[in-house]
């Protein structure tokens, strides 16, 4: 948008209905698409791709000559046994594909504006080009503690992915026993939660509005994503166990009392210290 772009939304409930859509939206725009943008593990739906999906992927932005932007941030927070695949592994991917990674989970370093992007020559020389005249780099002390992370002992990443894995196991464990059905999402740091049956006519900000309310839990209502997100909410991994049971316990009163809920009923939400 910065670059004057407009930008095509399409749905992207599974990565083969994505694909499918961008295929539509490329034949229907005019011009052509410049590049797409894929990012799986995906933030809101947790959604996970494997290698034949980036392979189709390659093939068809070489075909429309799209360029491709990765987005890797969730390299590191998966939960089954292998890491979610590159693009880059695909033979030929960096004649149309550059991926970006990040630090700020991998190393719980969000904020602090650190990353990296690997890929095609042309499109690595014009990020170069363009951070040349915005900044001089970023701020010393953090390029520092970046390359400190990066170079150091790995454990704490296999601890950062601990900690999520076990919130997910509490989140989706919990709130099945409130009553409200989460998919276990594979990846990433979030949950993506159908709007429990009763509120689907009001719909996910509604939704979020009297949990938030009520039940004292926020959550991200699917609409605020683009109007496809409709019929969902994302549900943050960024609380400890003991608060997301909390969370649960009033969500369990909440589905069931409705928002005749007195405030006392709930269980004490004040930060944890
Ligand atoms: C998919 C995805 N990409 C990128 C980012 C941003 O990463 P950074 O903090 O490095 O800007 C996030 C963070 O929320 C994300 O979820």
């Amino acid at each position: 948008m910065i670059a004057g772009a407009a930008i095509r939304h399409v749905p992207a409930t599974s990565p083969e209905e994505y694909l499918s859509r961008i295929g539509m939206a490329t034949r229907h725009s005019v011009p052509s698409p410049l590049a797409m943008v894929v990012n799986y593990p995906s933030n809101p739906t947790a959604q996970v791709v494997d290698l034949d999906f980036y392979k189709e992927v390659v093939r068809f932005a070489k075909k429309h000559e799209i360029w491709v932007l990765s987005d890797l941030a969730y390299a590191d927070i998966y939960f089954g046994d292998n890491p979610p695949p590159s693009i880059l592994q695909i033979d030929g991917a960096k004649d149309i594909a550059i991926e970006f990674q990040s630090l700020s989970k991998t190393y719980a370093m969000p904020g602090w504006r650190m990353g990296f992007a690997a890929g095609n020559e042309k499109l690595i020389g014009a990020l170069a080009r363009i951070k040349s005249y915005l900044d001089y780099g970023a701020y010393t002390p953090i390029q520092v503690a970046a390359a400190t992370a990066l170079n150091g002992p790995q454990d704490v990443v296999d601890e950062i992915r601990a900690v999520y894995r076990a919130r997910r196991d509490v989140l989706v464990k919990s709130m099945a026993q409130a009553g409200w059905e989460i998919p276990a999402p594979e990846a990433s740091m979030f949950a993506w939660a159908p709007v429990p049956e009763r509120y689907r006519e009001k719909g996910s900000m509604e939704f979020a509005k009297d949990l938030l309310i009520h039940a004292k839990v926020a959550v991200s209502p699917g609409i605020g994503f683009g109007e496809y997100g409709e019929g969902f909410v994302r549900v943050a991994l960024v609380e400890n166990e003991h608060r997301i049971r909390q969370a649960a316990r009033n969500v369990k009163k909440f589905l069931t009392q409705g928002t005749n809920m007195a405030p006392s009923d709930l269980s004490d939400m004040a930060p944890a210290k």
